[in-house]
């Protein structure tokens, strides 16, 4: 980046308020998808998405088009989904099986699975051309990088950067305890995502993620009838609740319950809510689930494990997790004012199915386009996006619990209703949008 262009994104960041380009200008996001997305780790999929070999998912990371595909050694690729010959994407299904090789459908150059070019027709057309020296010559392009955690598949586009373990340090340990939910250590994702355009910036539901000082006013409208309606049903007295009940009630606790649930930071921009409890403390248990994670853990470390009720752990940029209810909600960004929001399900191996209709209910309930909470949140999302063109105010406030000198540099656990986790993910945005971790 030049100079100028550095001083201006230095600018947009204070240590208390951001400035509203970061989420309206055009140009803010150009350099998102140019300098942040491939400097970062970014999410791209799960690999029970492509159990066969030849099977492959599309993805992006940032604007970048990409496919993840399961090669002849079962090894993950993550590769530019973009053909040497003339740039003709490869695929475009969101997922499919192409067998031992891609075959380009233009003029039939032909892949191996890890990106190599395989066959080229009529090659001796290019006999003495110098073919061998040209970029097309080496296949499909890889991303920079790529790392598989447990099944989750991350991956850098830029060649040389931050590390996998450096970039995400302890904020592993929230993917740790959602794997090791499963008595068999391991998740396998079900059916397809919901998928739900929000006419807003990626970074305003990414913030949502650790914002709890508005569950109690925006899902007023539709988790508090739901609340009121039950409290005021006919029925006798100590009546469990239903399971809907059970996941919709707790987005109408008081501030305090959310004050003493807590929020942890960990560097570069991730963290989680419910460091003590969270809203997914209270489910009730399911019959033989703790009896088959004894069965592999012991009593004590079953215990622990299911102990962990984190709420949701940002994994920056554009990831959320909920342990407890194995979620996955990916913030896919595609224009300053435009996010594609797709949230997952996984099934834990070996525990009994219960477990993953209630996770499908809880994303029926709360993301899906057709939720009774998802739409309260989309509502603000774009409310904010057009009410920062109201050009009497130019900066956007992040500092309830503001401490003079705070450094994301170091773990923290805080009151939960603090907006550290927000400030934290400005200072990680800036660092990289200006060049890196360093
Ligand atoms: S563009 Fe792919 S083979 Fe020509
Ligand atoms: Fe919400």
């Amino acid at each position: 980046m030049t100079d100028a262009l550095d001083d201006r994104i230095d600018a947009l960041i204070r240590p208390q308020q951001v400035h509203r380009d970061v989420y309206t200008s055009p140009e803010v996001y150009r350099l998102e998808m140019k300098h942040l997305f491939p400097n970062v780790w970014v999410y791209v999929g799960h690999d029970s998405q492509t159990p066969n070999k030849g099977d492959y998912i599309t993805a992006q990371i940032g604007d970048q088009p990409l496919l993840m595909v399961r090669h002849s050694d079962d090894q993950i690729h993550v590769l530019y989904n973009r053909c040497p010959h003339k740039g003709t994407k490869i695929v475009i299904d969101r997922a499919g099986n192409t067998g031992k090789f891609f075959r380009c459908p233009y003029h039939a150059w032909s892949f191996k699975t890890d990106g190599c070019l395989l066959a080229i027709p009529l090659k001796k057309g290019y006999e003495g051309t110098g073919l061998e020296d040209t970029e097309a010559a080496k296949g499909m392009a890889a991303v920079g990088a790529m790392h598989n955690y447990r099944g989750f598949v991350f991956a850098r586009l830029a060649p040389e950067g931050i590390g996998f373990e450096e970039f995400f340090g302890e904020a592993l340990s929230s993917l740790d305890n959602m794997v090791d939910r499963s008595p068999q250590g391991r998740l396998s994702v079900v059916g397809t995502p919901l998928r739900y355009l929000h006419k807003c910036n990626w970074k305003m539901l990414v913030e949502n993620q650790t914002d709890t000082c508005h569950p109690m006013v925006a899902h007023e409208s539709s988790a508090g009838t739901a609340v009121r309606i039950w409290e005021e049903m006919d029925k006798p007295e100590g009546t469990p609740k239903p399971p809907a009940m059970e996941i919709i009630a707790p987005f109408m606790s008081p501030y305090e319950f959310f004050e003493n649930m807590g929020i942890r930071t960990w560097p570069n921009g991730h963290g989680h809510t419910g460091v003590h409890h969270s809203i997914h403390s209270d489910y009730s248990a399911i019959p033989g689930y703790f009896e088959a994670m004894v069965e592999t853990y012991g009593e004590d470390r079953a215990r622990e494990i299911l102990g962990e009720n984190r709420h949701n752990t940002v994994y920056f940029p554009n990831i959320m997790i909920k342990g407890p209810i194995q979620q996955l909600r990916n913030f896919i960004p595609l224009a300053a004012d435009r996010t594609l929001v797709e949230s997952w399900i996984f099934r834990l191996e070996g525990a009994p199915d219960e477990l993953t209709a209630r996770t499908a209910m809880y994303n029926r309930m709360i993301n899906a386009p057709t939720s009774m909470v998802g739409h309260d949140d989309l509502e603000m999302y774009e409310r904010a996006q057009e009410g920062l063109m109201a050009d009497g105010l130019e900066w956007v406030n992040i500092q309830r619990l503001y401490e003079d000198g705070e450094d994301f540099g170091e773990e923290a656990v805080l009151n939960g209703t603090t907006e550290r986790q927000m400030r934290n993910q400005f200072d990680a945005w800036k660092r990289f949008m200006l060049g890196g971790a360093a």
